[in-house]
C-alpha cells in the first residue's frame, strides 16, 4: 500500500520532494486537484467536500495513510475527516495534516516570540494556527495575515515575475507592519515555497522563514516508526505516482520544472 500525499494543486510537491528525501523507500501517490484550485478562497463547506472526495479517491488506488499536504485542507476538513468520515470508510486508515507538526517546532525557533504566519484567506480565517499555538505555546504572539494573491502567481507560474516582486513585498510589509517584533514568518501554505527565492529578498535578514517540508517529513517519520500497525503495510519499491484533476500537459512541465526532474501524471475525476 502507499503513502498518499494531497493538495489544491502543485503546492503539496513542496511537501512529497522533502518526504521522499527523508523516506525514499516509500511507494507514493500524489494527487493535485489543479481544475478546482485554489482552495483558500473557498468556504469550509467547499473544501470540505473536495478534500473528502480526493482522499477517498486517494484510498480507491490503494493509498492506507493520507497526508493532507495543504493547510487549507487541514484548517478546515481534517478534523471532520479523521472524527466522522473514517470511521465508517475505513477505520484501519489515516489522515494526517500539516498544522499540527509545524506548530509543534515554533516555540523553540522564535527568540521574541512574536511569529507571524502567512496563509491562505482560508487556513486565516479558521484561526487553526493561533488556536493551536494557543493550546501548545501560550506564551507566542500570533499574527496571522493572508496572502490571497500568492497561490494564483505559484499556479499560473508566475512565481519569476514583477507580478510575484509586488504581492510578495506587499504582504511582507503588510505582516511586519502589524507586528515588527516578529523573528519567525511561518509559510503557512504548501504552495509558498516556491516563492522562496522572492521571500527571502523581501523579509529583514533576521527574520526566520520556516518552510513546512522537512518538518512534515520528520513528522511523518515518527509517526510511522511509532506506527507499525500502518508501516508494515507500506510497500517499499521507492515510486511516485502523481495525479491531477486537471490536464497532464500543465501539470507535467510545471510539476517538473518544480520537482527538478520529470514527472508524468495521469488525469482523473471523482
Ligand atoms: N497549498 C494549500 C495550502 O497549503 C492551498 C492553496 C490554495 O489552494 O489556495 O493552503
Amino acid at each position: 500500500m502507499k503513502i498518499g500525499v494531497f493538495d489544491s494543486g502543485y503546492g503539496g510537491l513542496t511537501i512529497l520532494k522533502e518526504i521522499r528525501k527523508r523516506l525514499p523507500q516509500y511507494d507514493y501517490l500524489y494527487l493535485g486537484d489543479n481544475a478546482r484550485a485554489p482552495y483558500g478562497t473557498r468556504s469550509f463547506e467547499i473544501v470540505y467536500e473536495f478534500t473528502l472526495q480526493a482522499v477517498k479517491a486517494l484510498f480507491e488506488r490503494g493509498c492506507r495513510l493520507v497526508v493532507l499536504a495543504c493547510n487549507t485542507a487541514s484548517a478546515k476538513a481534517l478534523r471532520t475527516i479523521q472524527q466522522n468520515d473514517l470511521p465508517s470508510i475505513d477505520p484501519s486508515k489515516r489522515v494526517l495534516g500539516v498544522i499540527r507538526p509545524t506548530v509543534e517546532i515554533l516555540s523553540e525557533m522564535s527568540k521574541t516570540k512574536h511569529v507571524g504566519i502567512l496563509a491562505t484567506p482560508g487556513t486565516v480565517k479558521s484561526h487553526s494556527y493561533s488556536i493551536e499555538l494557543g493550546k501548545l505555546s501560550p506564551e507566542i504572539i500570533t499574527t496571522e495575515h493572508a496572502c490571497p494573491m500568492w497561490v494564483p502567481l505559484v499556479e499560473n507560474n508566475e512565481i519569476d515575475s514583477p507580478g510575484a516582486d509586488y504581492f510578495v513585498e506587499k504582504e511582507i510589509k503588510n505582516i511586519l507592519a502589524k507586528d515588527p517584533q516578529i523573528d519567525t514568518l511561518v509559510l503557512g501554505c504548501t504552495h509558498y515555497p516556491l516563492l522562496l527565492p522572492k521571500i527571502k529578498e523581501y523579509a529583514p535578514e533576521n527574520v526566520n522563514i520556516v518552510c513546512q517540508g522537512q518538518i512534515v517529513a520528520e513528522s511523518l517519520a515518527d509517526y510511522l516508526q511509532r506506527h507499525h500497525e500502518i508501516e508494515n503495510r507500506l510497500s517499499t519499491t521507492a515510486t511516485a505516482t502523481y495525479l491531477t484533476t486537471e490536464h497532464t500537459e500543465k501539470f507535467d512541465s510545471l510539476a517538473s520544472l518544480f520537482m527538478g526532474k520529470p514527472v508524468m501524471s495521469h488525469t482523473i475525476s471523482f
